[in-house]
């Protein structure tokens, strides 16, 4: 993984976005894809909200995505191996670029065909613990046709990034705003943030 981890905090020095294109294994993609598709098949998943828990609202023109938050207590084994990776990326941050992490939260997201996230900012205006954003996605075969991108953007130009399996990307939460664009097939990910105190 140490490869995967020194991509990413390359490429976000040089350029404010970390990108990856291996940080998860195949086999662990395979299997939380395979858990995303199951909870959507039970009807798990939540209408993802818009503004911190408590005050929330799900304005379906702004957000399409449906979620589902990651937590040990599952007692899922892929979860638990994902949140153990998690835990190992936030002590090589801590060490190698001393940021302070103290804790982290992810969610499955599953978008719809025909939904999107539209631009925004990570950081709540009434809580700023939200330091890092990072995505993950697990998408097969994604096509160009099926749309739903990732778009950055940056002072002066934007930065693109396909939703297929395999890539990661890590920002900081304060700093770049970003949009989904629209998808025309159901698009999967596991969205989160690492939080400082
Ligand atoms: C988010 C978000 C981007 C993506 O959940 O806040 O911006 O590519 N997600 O899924
Ligand atoms: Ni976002």
């Amino acid at each position: 993984m140490q490869k995967a981890y020194e991509d990413i905090v390359s490429s976000y020095i040089d350029q404010k976005v970390g990108l990856s294109q291996c940080f998860l294994s195949d086999k662990l993609a395979t299997a939380l894809r395979a858990n995303l598709i199951a909870l959507n098949s039970g009807d798990q998943l939540e209408r993802a909200g818009i503004g911190n828990r408590a005050k929330r609202s799900t304005d379906l023109s702004n957000r399409g995505d449906k979620i589902y938050w990651l937590d040990r207590s599952h007692k899922d084994e892929f979860e638990d191996q994902f949140l153990n990776q998690m835990d190992e990326f936030v002590a090589y941050l801590n060490a190698s670029c001393y940021t302070g992490i103290t804790g982290y939260e992810f969610h499955y997201a599953l978008y719809e065909k025909g939904t999107f996230y539209k631009k925004h900012l990570d950081q709540f205006q009434d809580n700023k613990s939200r330091a890092f954003t990072m995505i993950m996605y697990l998408n097969v075969d994604w096509k160009e046709e099926d749309g739903g991108n990732l778009c950055i953007y940056h002072e002066k130009h934007k930065q693109i990034v396909n939703p297929k399996s395999g890539s990661s990307v890590f920002f900081k939460s304060s700093d770049l705003e970003h949009e989904v664009l629209s998808c025309n097939q159901q698009r999967l990910s596991i969205t989160g943030w690492l939080k400082t105190d």
